[in-house]
């Protein structure tokens, strides 16, 4: 396999990866390892997509219904050891690790830890 170009051009990293760019603040991992998605890992996924698609906070591709300049990036992710419960939350760079996370509670998530900062004590694992 060849190796790709290493590419120093700060214009040109920034023109293949607009992200470079945003204001992004967090970034939210949401597991959907097999033993997370036997207890929602996919419809707590589909909840943060859809409440931070809808408050303009979700980092992404405008073509995607996403806002190129959002302060969030979500994540799906692989198993990451919290598999008897889960569904496991990540939340960087704060280093807070949720668990027992259900759909419900993605709004909490968002509006308590994303917009205002304050972790959500009753699903907190551990912090980093
Ligand atoms: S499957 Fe989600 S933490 Fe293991």
């Amino acid at each position: 396999m060849p190796k790709p170009k290493f590419i120093t051009d700060r214009q040109e990293l920034e023109k293949l990866a607009p992200m470079l760019n945003a204001p992004i603040k967090r970034q939210v991992f949401v597991c959907t390892g097999k033993s997370c998605s036997a207890v929602g890992g996919q419809e707590v996924m589909a909840e943060f997509d859809r409440i931070l698609t809808e408050k303009g906070l979700r980092q992404g591709k405008e073509s995607k219904g996403r806002n190129p300049m959002g302060e969030v990036v979500l994540t799906e992710c692989g198993s990451i050891g919290f598999c008897s419960i889960g569904v496991a939350v990540m939340v960087y760079p704060d280093g807070t690790m949720y668990g027992q996370v259900q759909p419900e509670d993605a709004a909490e998530i968002v509006e308590e830890h994303l917009e205002k900062g304050s972790v959500v004590e009753r699903l907190e694992l551990i912090r980093l």
